[in-house]
């Protein structure tokens, strides 16, 4: 593989591989070790089968399900993301996937299989640089904290809808808010990164109200500072795997009458520690 960064925090461009067949040993590793150091790997022309990128996601662990998106016809682990002028995306803002479980995924592999001629890029936060760059006395601070994650409130606007909340009453009963370290150490790097995230972190746990709001208020401005982003521009059959443990992410909404169809596969992780 030939590697190329694409900017200063996280992200390069992999070339030189096909990931539609089988990876030997030696690949999986490689690409496990490139994740660790860039956060976000990228790669051009991988025209692969909903089941080939299932089987790819399984290099990182056993697969999770999402309680409330459509799936492609007969595998429940590859999600369908689309989003068109009629269904417009909610996913509007900065996030890692799915922390409202109790184990978060650790990686995501998201395939482009509709794109816009213009616009829908995503982007990418390094929550280690954004720990990194924070002053010790924030870090000591946010040391011994956890925050409350919670599925309602990252699917308020679904939930609003007419009918929401009866079409989502089992995937919020399954998914009562967890709290999870401020704080985590990588389970593979042994970094520290910063693990909240506005779409479904509510609060900080055992702070008032305000003092939350405000502490949350900032760590999402930082860590969203443009010194600690990338941004990608997808193709039809692009393919992102990203560390969902030290990255947040956002689409960008920018392309409608165009429509906009990903499929996407997780990974689960560890409990946040
Ligand atoms: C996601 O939030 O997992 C999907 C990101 C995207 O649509 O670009």
């Amino acid at each position: 593989m030939q590697i190329k960064r694409i900017a200063g925090a996280l992200g390069a461009e992999c070339h030189g591989i096909n990931l539609s067949k089988p990876l030997s040993k030696d690949v999986q590793i490689e690409i496990k070790h490139l994740l660790n150091e860039h956060e976000v790997l990228f790669f051009r022309d991988q025209a692969i089968a909903p089941t080939q990128q299932r089987d790819l996601a399984r290099i990182f662990g056993p697969l999770q399900t999402h309680p409330a998106y459509g799936t492609v016809d007969g595998l429940p682990e590859v999600m369908l993301l689309e989003s068109t002028r009629e269904r417009p995306s909610k996913i509007e803002v900065w996030h890692s996937d799915m922390t409202f479980r109790q184990h978060p995924p650790s990686v995501t592999v998201l395939h482009g299989i509709v794109i816009p001629e213009v616009g829908g890029d995503t982007l990418w936060a390094s929550m280690t640089t954004a720990y990194d760059t924070l002053s010790s006395g924030m870090q000591n601070y946010l040391a011994d904290l956890h925050a409350i994650h919670d599925f309602s409130q990252g699917f308020k606007e679904s939930l609003a809808e007419r009918g929401g909340r009866e079409r989502l009453a089992d995937a919020v009963g399954a998914n009562p808010p967890v709290k999870h370290p401020v704080i985590q150490i990588h389970p593979e790097s042994g970094k520290k990164v910063l693990f909240v995230n506005p779409l479904f972190t509510s609060h900080i746990d055992g702070l008032p109200a305000l003092e939350s709001a405000e502490i949350l208020r900032f760590l999402y401005a930082h860590s969203t500072l443009t010194e600690h982003t990338c941004r990608f521009k997808w193709q039809a059959d692009s393919m992102v795997i990203w560390d969902n443990r030290s990255t947040q992410h956002k689409p960008v909404n920018d392309f409608f009458p165009a429509t906009r169809q990903l499929h996407r596969v997780v990974s689960e992780g560890d409990a946040p520690y």
